[in-house]
């Protein structure tokens, strides 16, 4: 019995100092119903009666030192020979917080707020549940007009028509109501449209329109502006072309495409083989619109214009599913970790 004490003494005291084992193993091999010492209090049983208390005592003696080992290593105190002061591995790399990032969308919208703001225009915020006024009529959509139909439109209520705006010009005309020329403003925000979920369509996406009316504001100060965004962001080597379109709200209008940067020009499946990529309306602003502001057209022109923040930020990040936008998946959303 002395024999056997003095020997497991020894592995308790040694135990866990090569970094091999842990609290619970100790606990098991020791402590535990089956463990090395419980046998040993087995063993007590059969020992002679003169002899038993004391071996009962040096017994006991061990459990204790066992239970204060188990302690030790249960608060991390034993210096496990692989670890330093209180069982922390100083040498490990340290494991970083988890924190969050800006959405694409987001990142994408600042950059170009960025951009105007540098030139002068200021930030306009307007609602997404608009009238036919401020979404329709007063851009001079005529009464027939085709995007006043169902199958573009979320229409919440009929007579009055209360909907879902369809584009960010709503804000165009809440601006133009409210202050005088000149007016130098980008309206980012969401806009709704009644289309089928695909990887290139969805029932709402986000836009950034922007607006500068004042004395002789022409054709050439809209493209250069534009001109002048697209190599920011997108770097000096974009090329730039104007394609003449039709808009009910300015007059001429023309649509805006950059040169395609996933296959820089050469053709692919996001340029359609063309080599250019669609990235935004334009247009001189109508006289009817600014007439049904109470803008006089004879004394101030300006000019409009309107991009979808997916489309910009698709050519910025390489996305080609819309629906991944929307979709809150972590490991889509965080490769956007170190854009800022
Ligand atoms: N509102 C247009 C659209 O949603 C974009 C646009 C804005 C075109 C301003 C011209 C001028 O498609």
């Amino acid at each position: 019995m002395h024999e056997k004490v003095a020997s497991l003494r020894g592995e308790i005291e040694a135990f866990g100092t090569d970094g091999s084992a842990g609290a619970e193993q100790f606990r098991l091999k020791y402590l535990s119903k089956k463990g090395l010492v419980s046998a040993l209090f087995e063993d007590l049983k059969s020992i002679p009666a003169e002899q038993k208390r004391q071996a009962g005592q040096i017994l006991n003696e061990l459990k204790q030192l066992a239970e204060s080992k188990l302690k030790d290593l249960q608060e991390g105190a034993v210096d496990t020979g692989a670890t330093g002061a209180a069982g922390l591995d100083l040498t490990l790399p340290p494991v970083a917080n988890k924190v969050g990032n800006l959405h694409p969308l987001s990142l994408t919208r600042y950059r170009i707020i960025e951009v105007f703001e540098r030139l002068g225009f200021s930030v306009a915020d307007g609602p997404e549940i608009e009238d036919d006024w401020y979404n329709f009529s007063a851009l001079n959509f005529p009464p027939d007009h085709p995007a006043r139909e169902m199958q573009d439109t979320f229409f919440i209520q009929k007579d009055p028509e209360v909907l879902l705006r369809t584009h960010t010009s709503n804000v165009q005309i809440r601006l133009m109501e409210k202050s005088k020329p000149p007016i130098r403003s980008i309206m980012p925000g969401r806009v709704y449209r009644n289309e089928a979920i695909s990887a290139r369509a969805h029932c709402f996406f986000h836009q950034v329109e922007g607006l500068y009316v004042d004395r002789n504001v022409g054709f050439a100060d809209l493209k250069q502006t534009l001109y002048h965004f697209a190599r920011e962001i997108y770097g000096k080597d974009i090329q730039i072309r104007y394609r003449p379109s039709y808009f009910p709200f300015t007059e001429p209008s023309a649509e805006i495409d950059i040169s395609c940067l996933i296959c820089k020009g050469k053709g692919c499946t996001v340029c359609k083989h063309s080599g250019w990529v669609e990235i935004a309306g334009s247009g001189m602003v109508h006289p009817n619109v600014l007439k049904n502001c109470n803008i006089d057209p004879e004394e101030f022109t300006g000019f409009a214009f309107g991009m979808g923040i997916e489309r910009v930020a698709q050519l910025l990040f390489n996305v080609n599913d819309l629906r991944l936008y929307s979709e809150n998946d972590v490991r889509f959303l965080k490769q956007f970790k170190s854009v800022i």
